[in-house]
């Protein structure tokens, strides 16, 4: 899969808003991810109104970015019935990377923020979105198509010295 070495963090976006059609495509992606015990905790909520996109910008430092993009996704874990709770990190987080993947794949630019388990960040945001109580959220994926038509360019970081083979 090429996009994995062209993805990058993109954090410049134009304004044109992203297609419900590609939106769906991502959350797709993101559903398609491996999870413990296939226990699938995410829930995802999609933002594209541009009010509410800046009201949430202004509600804590970590959703500032929140102001220039035309959409964001955020990801949360259902905290109940988890069949692998100490895996639920792991399960969100290859969902997240999916789903930046699929976009750049669309030409769509992203940056992961993180959240969980930053609980000074996840108060705030949980504050903001109105989170029910059964669910936690673990990130925001801002999105959209990229200011710099280079944003989505390969940047070799193979380090050979961090490799083991057999034996340390
Ligand atoms: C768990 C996690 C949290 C991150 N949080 C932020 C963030 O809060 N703000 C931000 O601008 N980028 C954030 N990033 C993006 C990283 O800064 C970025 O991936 C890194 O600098 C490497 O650049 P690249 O994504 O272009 O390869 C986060 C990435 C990860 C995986």
């Amino acid at each position: 899969m090429n996009m994995i070495f062209k993805r990058r963090s993109v954090r410049n976006y134009l304004p044109d808003p992203i297609e419900k059609e590609k939106i769906e495509i991502i959350l797709r992606a993101g559903m398609q991810a491996p999870s413990a015990r296939n226990q699938r905790p995410w829930r995802f909520l999609v933002v594209q109104d541009r009010k509410e996109l800046e009201r949430l910008a202004e509600a804590a430092p970590n959703l500032r970015r929140l102001n220039e993009a035309p959409a964001a996704i955020f990801t949360f874990f259902d905290k109940e019935n988890l069949l692998s709770p100490l895996f639920v990190q792991q399960d969100l987080s290859s969902a997240t990377q999916n789903m930046l993947l699929q976009a750049a794949e669309l030409g769509i630019g992203t940056c992961w923020h993180g959240l969980y388990p930053n609980t000074e960040r996840t108060e705030l945001v949980n504050k903001a979105l109105g989170t029910p109580n059964n669910l936690e959220v673990f990130s925001v994926i801002t999105l959209g198509y990229p200011k710099d038509p280079n944003a989505l360019h390969f940047v070799d970081r193979f380090e050979p010295e961090k490799v083991y083979y057999e034996k340390f």
